[in-house]
């Protein structure tokens, strides 16, 4: 019943303000649902190319909308879609036109104009006041604009804007959620400057406010109040950069001459609304002199021209002198019917500051006459979906009982080839499976939009996750959606997810593949390759091919990494080739001694440890072949035990590729290090030819990624494992209770919800490393999305309703490569390639 707690703890969140950062579903270009009519255009080049066609991602007509003729810097031409409702858009995709191949024309920038009536037009600023968005780079690859501050409009014009003079044809998809608030605009005094000694001026004002100023007044628009922005604690603080103090707040000063103890504003709505209440989020710094409202008196009227109903609603709130938190306070509006609202807000100090406003209320009533009393329909609602949910429970835990029963005999079927860890098995697991929990959007949580397919959820795309800073504030609650969605949060649907009891996530309990991952990362934290049927209870030094190295001619050079139970040194080797003999194939080297990497194992490590470090090396001596990386000899008669192995002095294929840039006339005449494409083409084709031979001796790696591929001076690749114990790819590799570590971000879904590593999980994570290597290790992969939100994707991989994320296509890759890629990514093992299949499919590439 824990869970459950959860779910309805959770439940009243849903019923908030709008969150820009889950408001993010695409609103209808690519599936259809903004129809042919509401897609206009100031002109069209052709029938074939006209609106209609300007769908992300589809392919109708020749490809994309055109505007009539060359496009000169002086025009203004425009696509225009028509929503049907108001919407909050906060993000904004285009693309070129691709036609197969055909096309050449794309915007590389644009502009946004938007309206709410449909007469009025504004154009969409960011926060610093540029209005021009950067557009694409090619004819395939779509590029997403984070529209901050979002648009609340019904119409949205899309200006392609040009240097020179050239032709364009763009495909767009909006993203976003419905505006319930049905809002159009509010009228409200300019915020005033606050001075404060030792600051400079903190600036209250409205910067993004889209109507009119007149004399110190605003009216008819949207702005802050409206962007989903709430303010921080501190008023001084603010959540966008490069701004002035006190941003996120609209404040007003008590004691200036007009004002009458009260701020007087008003809200004009699309249509005739009945209205529950009006949150209004607010700072408290009462330290500063700031403060929540004293109370607040409201008038209405059902239409514009009407005069104010003589009847005021109002409401006193509780003041608080012990919490400076900044809040949401809520003021009941008593379910009066209104298309315009004034509100005065009386000050309870010298300062009132506001960030954002909202009003929760219902479409225009239809006259019925039910009872006043508010509270019952949503109590009657929320024990509904309670009952709902205790019934789906139970039945998912019977349907559970009974998959649980299939899933001890599944993976055989499933999996091809069978190399699994233990998977904890049902009987001490509690399965938990929940409806989904939705994203917190703005529905109540017993509306019938809540479980409304018609958005589709777009995952966050949103900058701040990489920036570590914002991250940081969210560190609660990301926390707190690791743990929802590692015990069933995350995965809605009945499904395989396994999940340990809750509590054990805090505790020592093994989490899904743990204990295994923790076993099999042994001795450096790198799990060398997993191996199916090979025990080694008893390693003896016969069992080792390598030869033993006098351990004195090793010579420190420097530290590559360290794991849980030993090092990784880089290391000179003296008279290796000497010491090897003829025939040996060693990398490049220059005079007698050769570079080689040494793993060692600690001297307090554990019997268990030890005898991993002896099967390591049995494994690896046992490797024969030009693209992994081979055990040159070993150090084991005396402790500390080492092997070592080859290591190439280009260093890993990540840190080489993210130091260059694709060859071209710019990076001869610079002298920039660069590749060319078909360098790259033939890293895959490498890389594909030492996992076919892993494959054939059903060896799985586990962790392949650029980052444990070495690479030689004529770029030959070898495929190692080093990556975990290497502090520099930390970030790469997701943290269990900081112990296990898993890559998440190469793994296929499997093998992050059941713990199933394959070789069919080996190409996909071959996919991942080709993606690497075609965005020129420029970026990690799935890099807007926390490794919650990846694990979280691995469960929409699982239920295959179109909902997963993929990588998008690297623009140098070629499309028949991203195809390639894309089948390394199915969600059934049997639909991925071969190894053997991905190197006959790479090579013929190579010579082209
Ligand atoms: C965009 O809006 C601006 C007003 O902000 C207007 O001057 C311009 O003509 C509009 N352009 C189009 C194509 O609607
Ligand atoms: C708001 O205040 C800032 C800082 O003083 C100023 O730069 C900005 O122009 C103001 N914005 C408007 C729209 O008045
Ligand atoms: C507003 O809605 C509530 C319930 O949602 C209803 O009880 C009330 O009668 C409605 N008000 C009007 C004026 O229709």
């Amino acid at each position: 019943m824990h869970l459950f707690l959860l779910l309805i703890l959770q439940l009243p969140a849903a019923n908030g303000q709008i969150d820009p950062e889950h408001c993010r579903y695409a609103l209808g270009m690519e599936d259809g649902r903004i129809s042919d009519e509401d897609l206009t255009a100031s002109s069209r080049w052709y029938e074939t190319t006209g609106p209609q066609y300007a769908r992300l991602n589809c392919e109708g007509g020749d490809g994309a909308w055109c505007p009539e003729g060359q496009l000169e810097p002086s025009d203004s031409q425009y696509l225009q879609i028509d929503l049907r409702r108001l919407a909050f858009l906060t993000l904004f995709g285009t693309q070129g036109r691709y036609a197969r191949g055909l096309g050449k024309e794309f915007a590389r920038e644009y502009r946004l104009n938007y309206s709410r009536d449909g007469q009025l037009w504004k154009s969409w600023k960011d926060r610093l006041g540029k209005e021009v968005l950067e557009g694409n780079k090619n004819t395939y690859g779509v590029f997403s604009n984070d529209l901050k501050p979002p648009i609340i409009a019904r119409y949205v014009r899309v200006i392609p804007v040009t240097r020179l003079s050239t032709t364009v044809c763009m495909r767009v998809e909006l993203y976003g959620c419905p505006w319930e608030d049905g809002l159009v605009s509010y009228s409200a005094p300019e915020g005033q400057l606050m001075m404060l000694p030792s600051y400079p001026h903190i600036s209250l004002n409205d910067s993004t406010y889209d109507g009119v100023r007149d004399k110190r007044k605003l009216s008819g628009g949207l702005g802050q109040l409206t962007d989903g922005v709430t303010g921080q604690d501190n008023f001084l603080k603010t959540r966008q950069y490069k701004v002035w103090l006190g941003y996120d707040y609209l404040g007003w000063r008590n004691d200036t001459p007009g004002t009458r103890g009260y701020v007087e504003m008003e809200f004009v709505f699309d249509r005739l609304r009945n209205f529950t209440s009006m949150k209004v989020h607010s700072n408290n710094m009462f330290s500063r002199g700031v403060k929540i409202f004293s109370s607040v008196s409201c008038w209405f009227k059902p239409y514009l021209t009407a005069s104010w109903e003589p009847e005021a609603v109002s409401f006193s709130t509780i003041l608080d002198d012990r919490n400076p938190s900044a809040r949401y306070v809520t003021v009941p509006l008593n379910h009066r019917t209104a298309r315009s609202i004034r509100c005065r807000f009386y000050y309870a100090d010298v300062w009132m500051m506001f960030s954002e406003v909202s009003f929760q209320s219902a479409a225009a009533p239809s006259a019925s006459s039910t009872s006043d009393e508010g509270n019952t329909p949503i109590l009657i609602g929320c024990l509904v979906t309670i009952i709902l949910l205790l019934v789906i429970i139970i039945f998912l835990i019977l349907w559970c009982q009974c998959v649980c029963k299939v899933l001890e005999k599944a993976p055989r079927q499933i999996l091809d080839e069978e190399v699994t860890v233990r998977l904890s098995s049902c009987s001490d697991t509690i399965i938990l499976q929940t409806p989904p929990v939705p994203p917190r959007s703005r529905h109540p949580p017993t509306g019938p939009t809540n479980t409304d397919p018609y958005y589709e959820r777009v995952f966050l795309l949103d900058p701040q996750y990489q920036n570590p800073a914002m991250l940081r504030n969210k560190l609660p609650e990301l926390s707190q959606s690791a743990e929802a969605s590692a015990c069933g949060g995350g995965y809605a649907e009945p499904d395989i997810t396994q999940c340990t009891p809750h509590q054990s996530f805090n505790n020592s309990a093994p989490h899904y593949a743990e204990t295994d991952i923790v076993r099999l990362q042994g001795v450096t934290g790198s799990n060398m390759y997993a191996v199916p049927a090979l025990t080694v209870d008893s390693l003896t030094r016969k069992d080792i091919s390598a030869a033993e190295f006098p351990r004195h001619q090793l010579i420190f050079r420097e530290k590559l990494g360290e794991g849980q139970f030993g090092e990784v040194h880089l290391c000179e080797a003296e008279g290796l080739p000497e010491f090897l003999g003829e025939g040996s194939p060693l990398p490049d080297r220059d005079g007698r001694s050769v570079l080689v990497a040494v793993k060692q194992l600690r001297a307090d490590a554990t019997g268990q440890a030890r005898n991993d470090f002896l099967k390591e090396i049995k494994i690896m001596s046992r490797l024969d072949d030009p693209n992994i990386i081979r055990l040159l000899c070993v150090c084991v008669s005396s402790d500390p035990l080492c092997m070592v192995t080859e290591y190439m002095e280009n260093g890993d294929l990540n840190m080489f590729l993210s130091q260059r840039e694709i060859e071209s006339t710019l990076t001869h005449a610079n002298n920039i290090p660069s590749v060319s494409l078909s360098d790259l083409l033939h890293m895959a084709v490498q890389i594909s030819s030492g996992m076919k031979y892993l494959a054939s001796l059903n060896f799985v790696h586990r962790d392949l990624a650029t980052r444990n591929c070495l690479l030689d001076r004529r770029l030959t690749i070898k495929i190692a494992d080093f990556g975990m114990s290497r502090n520099l790819y930390s970030s790469d590799y997701y943290r269990i209770q900081g112990r296990a570590v898993l890559p998440i971000r190469w793994m296929a879904w499997e093998s992050i919800l059941l713990g199933k590593f394959t070789t069919a999980s080996d190409v996909w994570a071959f996919g991942v490393t080709l993606w690497e290597i075609f965005t020129l290790c420029k970026e990690q992969p799935y890099s807007l999305l926390s490794d919650e939100q990846v694990i979280e994707n691995s469960g929409e991989f699982f239920r295959n309703q179109g909902r997963q994320i993929f990588l998008y296509a690297p623009p140098l890759c070629p499309p028949s490569l991203f195809e390639l890629m894309m089948r390394c990514w199915s969600r059934n093992i049997t639909d991925r390639p071969t190894f053997e299949g991905l190197y006959q499919a790479l090579r013929p590439h190579v010579n082209q």
